[in-house]
């Protein structure tokens, strides 16, 4: 209002309502996500409302349906919905399809797209944020489930001179490896088979750190030029991490970039603005480091 005018001449104007967006998951109660999209609209002036949706299996389809066929402009999806909501999209995006799960719907002309930003979130959180780079790296994921899956075609774009996939349950990371092997020099293994030689970058994609527990791998992996990532993040270092500075890894890095980038990237998918992570995810870290709470993952 201009203060020498005495009223403001848009207070009659009717004004829209702000655009709403949520996440569906179950739990969602520890997410930071309404945090982060709430500075990146702020930071971009978006008038958008981001709401939490405590959704257990059993009413999951029907609430987002719900949601999205009334005031929700667009929905993140979490635990333990992301490969569910791959059936309730209209259409699915390439890395969608290939990561086989969805954490981004998109309304869009009446239909819903479903996509996947986690990985890109991962790749933009290990090339920009940190910085890394390698030349043909030799790379660890650990992990068969969904949040492997995903990460794996975006390692695979790092060009590794190969990729070896390890799980505690061996059947699983050998079926992931010959669906992707087409894509570049992967293979499966257990714990127990890896061989007793370092790698570049590791990879925690199991849902190990939630309990506070870490893969049983042999120690060999792990030297001074490997960097060690955990797709979770918490208050201090989770096990992974701790483990890993523990053997003397080069790098140790928990997944707060990736939550970050992943929920920028959606962002821009929903708004058309691409939002400055770096000041998030900086006050985020602080934050955490004052919060009492567990391990998680978005
Ligand atoms: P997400 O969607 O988070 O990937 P998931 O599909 O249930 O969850 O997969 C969890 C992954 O973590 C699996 O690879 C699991 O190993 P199994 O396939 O053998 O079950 C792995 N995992 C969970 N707890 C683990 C632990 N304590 N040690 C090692 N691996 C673990």
């Amino acid at each position: 209002m201009n203060p020498l005018s005495g009223s403001d001449p848009s207070a009659d104007l009717p004004r829209s309502a702000p655009s709403v967006y949520g996440l569906f998951g179950h739990p969602v109660h520890h997410s930071w996500s309404p945090f982060i999209h709430g500075m990146f609209a702020k930071q971009t002036g978006q008038d958008m409302i981001y709401r939490l949706f405590e959704s257990p299996p059993a009413r999951f389809r029907s609430e987002v349906l719900t949601f999205l066929g009334s005031e929700g402009q667009g929905a993140n999806i979490t635990l333990p919905h992301k490969q569910a909501a791959t059936e309730l999209v209209n259409e699915l995006t390439p890395r969608a399809q290939m990561a086989d799960a969805v954490n981004t719907i998109v309304r869009r002309d009446g239909s819903l797209i479903g996509d996947n930003t986690d990985g890109a979130g991962l790749l933009t959180d290990l090339t920009s944020n940190l910085g890394l780079k390698w030349s043909a790296p030799r790379i660890l994921l650990l992990g068969a489930g969904g949040a492997a899956r995903g990460a794996i075609e975006p390692l695979l774009s790092l060009k590794p001179v190969k990729l070896v996939i390890a799980n505690r349950t061996v059947t699983k990371a050998s079926k992931l490896a010959a669906e992707f092997q087409d894509l570049g020099w992967v293979s499966g293994c257990e714990f127990s088979g890896l061989p007793d030689r370092s790698f570049d970058l590791i990879v925690n994609a199991t849902s190990a750190s939630l309990r506070g527990e870490v893969p049983l791998i042999p120690i060999g992996v792990v030297d001074s030029g490997t960097t060690c990532y955990d797709m979770a993040y918490g208050v201090g270092d989770t096990a992974f991490v701790a483990w890993a500075k523990r053997l003397g890894a080069g790098r140790a890095e928990q997944g707060w970039g990736m939550l970050v980038e992943q929920a920028a990237e959606a962002f821009e998918l929903w708004r058309g603005v691409r939002p400055d992570t770096a000041p998030v995810l900086q006050v985020l870290q602080a934050r955490a480091a004052r919060v009492t709470d567990s391990p998680s993952s978005d």
